[in-house]
């Protein structure tokens, strides 16, 4: 076996390897996986190798350092007899006989290795062609983990989600369990997705709640997270605004919900003083009605642009208050998934920092647009004193 860890060893040190497949195995055992994959992976800067394990209906993951790695590799050949490396300077097939007796076989590359850095579209978080069951059950991929056609968009969507995850990760708390809470869940492909990076790749602790108006919905994401065994995920039947299921919630997601609801989603996770939000807002009707201003008249008198001009003020308006109250606030392109121009997303980690300036640009804007926005109106007492105590 002296000469797999030589090869390892090597193609480690060269930084080759794409991507190395054991497969073979030795003693068929259902509860045990029957497949490895390795692939390089960035996590937060640093170079990892992450080990996918396929078992008959899941599958789990583990990130290791070169030198685990090749720990580890050696001793899953106890395992397997059949083991594929494909590297960037030729692929390895390596064939281990019933004695052990290891033949090493060396053909021209057949892949190209991607700059893991830079080509972060093409090195999903979640890959594809690596068979994923909760992708597979919510119909995203087929058994092979080949992505549906038509299903391209939402996996591309998932992934994008899942970097900005993966940005804020560092702003959780760091002992405990960290709860989160995606309100307006709805089928919940990015809730099911946010549970299996945090717990399946990234090992942290976490209670994950999705919150929605439909039963159906709930009834159904509850019985995938019970077909998955992903027992810290639960969906709730109710409406954001009534929501009192918890005392304290240390991430707060709300995509696509509908007009006031994503306020109502802020105006929680400022409540329990939320480490993290990730909101990404979606038709709003309010500020619509209010939005009046003389000098804007020609912008007004088309629905059309009135309407954009409408969510851009009340995206703005969101973020602003964000930042009074305490939150570092950013807003990013989500994905244009749905072509349609709503596809911002509201990026807010609690510093409790208080901009002077964020109050003043506040109730200018206000005044220039003659807007009472529900968003000031639901923080009522918490918001208002911090505008008084800078008259
Ligand atoms: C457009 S779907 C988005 C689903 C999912 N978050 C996504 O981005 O794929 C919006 C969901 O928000 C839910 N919703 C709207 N208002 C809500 C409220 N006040 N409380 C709870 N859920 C709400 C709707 O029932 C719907 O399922």
């Amino acid at each position: 076996m002296d000469n797999i860890q030589k090869l390892l060893e090597s193609i480690t040190n060269e930084q080759s390897l794409i991507y190395f497949v054991l497969s073979n195995i030795r003693k068929k055992d259902k509860d045990s996986f029957h497949k490895v994959t390795i692939r390089p992976i960035l996590l937060k800067g640093e170079l990892v190798y992450q080990f996918t394990y396929t078992y008959e209906k899941k599958v789990t993951h583990e990130n290791l350092n070169t030198n685990d790695m090749i720990k580890k590799v050696m001793i899953l050949f106890e395992k397997f007899k059949q083991g594929q490396a494909y590297t960037s300077e030729a692929d390895y097939q390596i064939l281990i006989s019933k004695k052990f007796k290891v033949k090493i076989l060396k053909k021209q590359p057949t892949k190209k290795k991607e700059n893991l850095a830079h080509n972060r579209k093409k090195n999903y978080i979640i890959p594809e062609n690596e068979p994923n069951p909760f992708l597979i059950k919510l119909g995203v991929m087929n058994e092979k983990g080949k992505v549906l056609a038509t299903k391209f968009d939402k996996f591309r969507q998932i992934n994008r989600f899942l970097e900005m995850v993966a940005d804020v990760v560092p702003n959780l708390k760091k002992k405990g369990i960290i709860n989160i809470i995606d309100f307006g869940c709805g089928k919940s492909y990015l809730t099911f997705a946010l549970y299996h990076y945090l717990v399946n790749i990234l090992k942290l602790k976490v209670k994950i709640i999705g919150l929605d108006l439909k039963k159906d919905v709930i009834n159904h994401c509850n019985k995938v997270a019970k077909d998955l065994g992903y027992d810290d995920l639960t969906f709730m039947l109710g409406d954001i605004e009534h929501f009192k299921g918890v005392d304290k919630v240390d991430m707060v997601v709300t995509l696509h919900a509908c007009d006031t609801a994503t306020d109502a989603a802020l105006i929680k996770a400022i409540e329990w003083n939320s480490d993290v939000i990730l909101s990404v807002p979606c038709c709003q009707h309010e500020l619509l009605k209010q939005i009046h201003n003389e000098i804007m008249i020609p912008l007004e008198k088309h629905g059309i642009i009135k309407e954009r001009m409408s969510a851009l003020i009340t995206d703005s308006i969101r973020a602003n208050i964000l930042e009074i109250m305490g939150y570092s606030t950013q807003i990013l392109e989500f994905i244009d998934l749905e072509h349609t121009p709503k596809n911002l997303l509201i990026r807010a980690i609690r510093t409790n920092k208080i901009s002077k300036n964020a109050i003043e640009e506040y109730k200018r804007f206000k005044a220039f647009w003659g807007v009472s926005p529900y968003f000031e109106k639901g923080l009522g007492e918490k918001l208002a004193k911090k505008l008084n105590n800078y008259c």
